[in-house]
């Protein structure tokens, strides 16, 4: 059982959803991507809190949190590792014609995640930290500006974007998150930035703790990032994975990267089934 929607299992091969519903026309829909490591969810309450309000923000009915985790408990058990996706889509909007809100739940597997990437500085006017758009960290179908950097990077050679503000301030990947060592302090852009509040970010927060790290939220332009001894990028599906090249810049790497994918994947035991089959990053 792959797909699940509205609570109903269907077939992966004919799953569909109205070619009305908004979240298709207009990427007016709601989702996350929760990690499944042998079919336990990783952090999947914090994700549900996530999607809540998102929900919030663009006005779409939350399904009952019981049924939706009980959802991706089940796609997740039946799948084992990957991720699971759930999307709550917007509906029509429109009272002539019957395109209801749906609550999509579908597993997919996991993407080959390179154990080093390279990325390239963007420029993203679109990020909800350069206007008053009032739709901060909000996860919603509405990533096209997003993917459209991903490619460009990923056509000039480099693995994704880096996405800064017009004045330089680093932002988040197009899909991920960031951060980095500087002078032996780990650093990432503040949530105030109206970044998304990436969960593994949070864990590896946490995981920062164990390790007797500090950690500095806060805006920092991109030359400290340049200038920094390490960098990572975070996700739910990249854990934490060293950065050797920003644009031109190559960054030198050291042991705290090691350190925090080791930190991590023990939070990942203590909270799942069993230990992990292999590392992702
Ligand atoms: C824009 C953006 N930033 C950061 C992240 C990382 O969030 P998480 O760690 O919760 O996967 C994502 C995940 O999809 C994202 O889309």
């Amino acid at each position: 059982m792959r797909v699940i929607i509205d609570g109903a299992p269907e077939d992966e091969r004919t799953a569909s959803i109205s070619v009305f519903d908004w979240a298709l026309i207009r990427g007016f829909g709601v989702f996350e991507v929760v990690r499944s490591y042998r079919g336990s969810l990783f952090r999947l309450e914090r994700h549900l809190d996530r999607l809540a309000s998102s929900a919030a923000a663009l006005d779409i009915a939350m399904p009952n949190r019981i049924g939706v985790a009980r959802d991706m408990n089940r796609v997740a058990t039946a799948c084992g590792e990957g991720q699971v996706r759930v999307i709550l889509t917007g509906g029509g909007r429109d009272p002539s014609v019957a395109a209801v809100p749906r609550t999509v739940v579908m597993w997919e597997p996991l993407p080959v995640v390179p154990d080093r990437v390279r990325v390239l500085p963007v420029v993203a006017p679109w990020h909800p930290a350069t206007d008053s758009s009032g739709y901060p960290g909000v996860k919603w179908t509405s990533y096209a500006p997003n993917m459209v950097s991903t490619d460009r990077a990923r056509r000039l050679g480099y693995d994704d974007a880096l996405l800064v503000t017009p004045e330089g301030v680093v932002l988040e990947g197009p899909t991920f998150t960031f951060a980095w060592v500087h002078r032996g302090r780990v650093e990432t852009p503040s949530l105030d930035l109206g970044i998304l509040p990436s969960i593994t970010r949070e864990v590896v927060i946490e995981c920062c703790g164990r390790l007797a790290l500090d950690v500095d939220e806060g805006r920092h332009p991109l030359d400290r990032v340049l200038a920094a001894e390490e960098v990572f990028a975070l996700s739910t599906v990249k854990e934490v994975v060293p950065v050797e090249q920003i644009g031109e810049t190559r960054i030198p790497g050291g042991l705290i990267a090691g350190r925090l994918a080791a930190a991590f994947a023990a939070v990942v035991r203590e909270e799942t089934q069993g230990p992990r089959l292999e590392p992702v990053a």
